[in-house]
């Protein structure tokens, strides 16, 4: 097979940054994708219904013309977040979830949630409004193995929100272990999974080949080699709680090339490229189109997109360096081979 068509996709987990960043990388989802879940953590947070829309504002004006690409907008969950901020979300028709960040646990995430337990009211008005839960799913404890808090927090966390709203709707955001895997299989259909381009094709050696890679640093960190092959293993065999969502994330090469670099990859470029190069390797392409382009959209309740997008198998190099203001942006797999090339976007 040397070309593949499907249903345009969309991307369930994406940061754009805010202008001037995000004029520099809206264009490389805008090109590939019909609609991505904008994530929140800005700084300060998108927290309201107000942010929330202010901000889908700016990313329609810096989206380079002509496109079709629609904004999926989120709230960042605060300790302050009122079950008043959840019913103001749900009534709008652009915003599409409300994020959980352990404080913490990630890039931004300071204003995060500090104590899960007294966010039962807001996941009450979540449930009762229809609004999804995105979860950053790990334990910040500090000394918590940062290889085990993806499990740990499932353990600590999230199976009791599961248990204690049952029909409350969570993405678990990209996973990164069988751990992860079995809970979204173990549970209901209330409970899907993103799963990230880096996390289906690199292992937790590669932050550590060679010397210290900190273009392969992200959070939830890479895990071993016997989790990715778990993590392909569920995005190729068309199981419909688990979709595509980048986590791509734009840092500039400075802030990346520090003594203390900051986590994320940024995989936007070539986003549905990484994609087929993993289910390349997984040699099945049958549940492509599933993994793409239905299945999160199945779950969050929208139409498919209307349009499609061709790859063909040929070989290209990933550029070395992006433009990216005052520095570079490097590319996840800079420099390295791809096998698949979009060729085609109606
Ligand atoms: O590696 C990451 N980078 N993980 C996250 O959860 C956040 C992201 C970012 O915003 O840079
Ligand atoms: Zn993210």
């Amino acid at each position: 097979m040397n070309k593949l068509t499907f249903i345009t996709p969309d991307d369930w987990h994406l940061h754009l940054r805010d202008t001037p960043q995000m004029e520099a990388v809206v264009g490389d989802t805008a090109r590939q994708f019909g609609r991505a879940i904008i994530m929140p953590n800005l700084n300060p947070p998108v927290r309201t219904c107000a942010d929330a829309i202010a901000y889908r504002e700016r990313i329609l004006a810096a989206i380079p013309a002509p496109s079709s690409f629609t904004p999926l907008m989120t709230l960042y969950l605060t300790d302050n977040t009122s079950a008043t901020d959840i019913r103001e979300a749900s009534d709008s028709e652009h915003i599409h979830g409300a994020k959980l960040y352990p404080a913490g646990a990630t890039t931004n995430s300071e204003a995060g949630v500090t104590d899960l337990a007294k966010l039962d009211p807001v996941f009450e008005a979540m449930q009762k409004h229809g609004l999804i839960l995105q979860v950053h799913g790990e334990a910040t404890a500090p000394e918590v193995d940062v290889f085990d808090r993806e499990k740990v927090f499932i353990d600590q966390y999230l199976a009791k929100i599961r248990s204690n709203f049952p029909e409350l709707k969570i993405v678990f955001e990209h996973i990164t272990t069988r751990d992860a895997i079995d809970f979204v299989r173990s549970v209901d259909a209330n409970t899907a999974a993103t799963i990230t381009p880096h996390h289906l094709l690199i292992n937790r050696n590669a932050i550590f080949e060679g010397g210290i890679r900190p273009h392969h640093y992200c959070l939830p960190v890479a895990k071993r080699e016997g989790h990715r092959q778990a993590l392909l293993a569920a995005a190729s065999n068309g199981e419909a709680l688990f979709f595509a969502g980048t986590d791509s994330a734009p840092h500039s090469k400075d802030a990346k090339e520090s003594a203390c670099g900051c986590a994320g990859i940024y995989s936007a470029h070539s986003a549905v490229e990484l994609y087929a190069e993993a289910f390349e390797e997984a040699a099945d392409f049958t549940h492509f189109e599933s993994f793409m382009s239905r299945n999160g959209a199945e779950f969050y309740g929208l139409p498919l997109n209307q349009g499609s997008i061709t790859l063909e198998r040929r070989e290209w190099t990933i550029p070395d360096s992006l433009p990216f203001p005052g520095s570079s942006l490097i590319p996840f797999k800079a420099g390295q081979a791809l096998h698949w090339k979009i060729v085609g976007n109606d």
